[in-house]
């Protein structure tokens, strides 16, 4: 095991209606005016939003709000948000919505804590970590990103379309309200999307160089395995609370880092799928699972056993193969199968992009690696020729 930190500070308000104690998470972390962080319509439609304001009305708690967030959320908006928050003296940003409020929120909160700084160009390309921000709270509407609990916040520039996404201790939520009650009214396409995303957090961890980790490994493996039988279910019952609240929770816990201790954190997969959202606007976890198959092929030989155990432990496969290449093969055939089942794209032509042109991949390429700038990953490291190769592989 590896030497590892763990900072997971987020206080969960989790069950049926856990909204109704905002007011109170608000007060517990020090907030007295809020600004309001939404998207484009559903927190409004399903009446959370009217809900919220006469709830914090009621308390007297001031607030603000900016809304419009859209899916691969904008520079624009945030920027937009951190001028509102200034000029309003917000001291916290509660957003109300999925990963993408929630990353905006973030952003809002890190450019209103450091008014002189532009987000993009000191935090976003890398120029300092953050070290100060507003305090944010999230009322999670959608299972998926896992920025309710996580270090991360990702954001496109309009201008560039390149999409990125920074880590600093200072993104993990104040609190996060978690009824599964509000995910009932998502789209079954969100709802897919948020199954991929979710098992990719976990996924993008345990296909690690450092292995070893048997409680690391085991917590990994259980979450997989309460994913792959409840998303179905809710799939089929989008109000089925046992199932929504299974995935819920896995959301969370999936990406604050407790799948991956004592490991070192690979995320290719997330890395290849970054330009294919910025450039195309494609869902998060659409991308991811276009891609997923064909890295896992392309990897593969670095340790088979490692995606041998997957099949093994994750999908039960107790047949007995020759070689440990084909019960590689064989788990990867599970996973992408599972992905196929409910409906997720497993290359470029299920992705809608069908079989794109040469310059595309080779630009998708330059993209990823930060124009030859950088190789990411650890269980098997792949620099820009490799991502080359594997959305080429994916171009079918
Ligand atoms: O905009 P509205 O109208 O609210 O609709 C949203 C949006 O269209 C809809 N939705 C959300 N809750 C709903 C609902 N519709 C009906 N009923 C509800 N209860 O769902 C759509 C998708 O929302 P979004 O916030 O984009 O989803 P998700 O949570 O999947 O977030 C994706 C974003 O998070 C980033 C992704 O890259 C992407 O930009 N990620 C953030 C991470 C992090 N900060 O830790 C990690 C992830 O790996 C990911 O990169
Ligand atoms: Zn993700």
């Amino acid at each position: 095991m590896l030497d590892f930190e763990f900072y997971s500070p987020t206080k969960i308000f989790f069950g049926k209606n856990a909204e109704n104690k905002t007011s109170h998470a608000i007060t517990w972390a020090g907030g007295s005016r809020v600004l309001l962080v939404c998207g484009g319509a559903s927190a409004k439609k399903s009446g959370l939003f009217g809900r919220i304001e006469a709830q914090l009305k009621e308390e007297g708690i001031v607030f603000d709000s900016i809304g419009g967030v859209k899916p691969n959320p904008l520079l624009s908006l945030a920027r937009e948000g951190v001028r509102k928050a200034v000029d309003f003296k917000a001291d916290m940003v509660l957003a109300i919505g999925g990963g993408s409020v929630i990353d905006t929120a973030k952003a809002i909160a890190i450019g209103a804590a450091n008014p002189d700084e532009d987000i993009w160009d000191v935090f976003w390309l890398g120029k300092k970590i953050p070290l100060k921000a507003l305090p944010v709270g999230v009322i999670l509407t959608i299972s998926a990103a896992g920025s309710e609990t996580s270090s991360s916040a990702v954001l496109t520039n309009d201008d560039t379309r390149m999409k990125s996404g920074i880590n600093a201790d200072v993104n993990r939520p104040k609190f996060a309200i978690m009824n599964p009650e509000l995910t009932y009214t998502l789209p079954q396409q969100q709802i897919r999307n948020g199954i991929a995303d979710i098992m990719m957090h976990t996924l993008d961890r345990y296909f690690t160089a450092a292995l070893g980790n048997d409680f690391t490994d085991a917590v990994a493996e259980a979450l997989l395995r309460t994913v792959i039988r409840n998303g179905p279910v809710m799939l089929k019952t989008p109000d089925n609370y046992k199932a929504a609240s299974e995935i819920m929770w896995c959301g969370s816990v999936s990406h604050n880092h407790l799948t991956g201790l004592g490991g070192i954190s690979d995320f290719s997969v997330h890395q290849l799928s970054m330009p294919l959202s910025g450039v195309f606007d494609m869902a998060h976890g659409a991308a991811l699972t276009a891609v997923w198959g064909d890295w896992a092929k392309y990897v593969m030989n670095s340790n088979p056993g490692r995606f041998a155990r997957l099949g093994r432990e994750v999908f039960g496969d107790a047949a007995s193969y020759s070689a440990v290449e084909d019960a590689a093969l064989s788990s990867i055939e599970h996973m992408v199968a599972f992905f196929e089942s409910i409906g997720m794209p497993t290359n470029f032509s299920s992705l809608g992009l069908g079989v794109v042109s040469d310059e595309i991949l080779r630009d998708l390429a330059e993209r990823c690696s930060y124009n030859r700038g950088r190789v990411v990953g650890n269980f098997r490291p792949i620099d820009h020729d490799d991502m080359y190769e594997i959305y080429k592989m994916a171009n079918r």
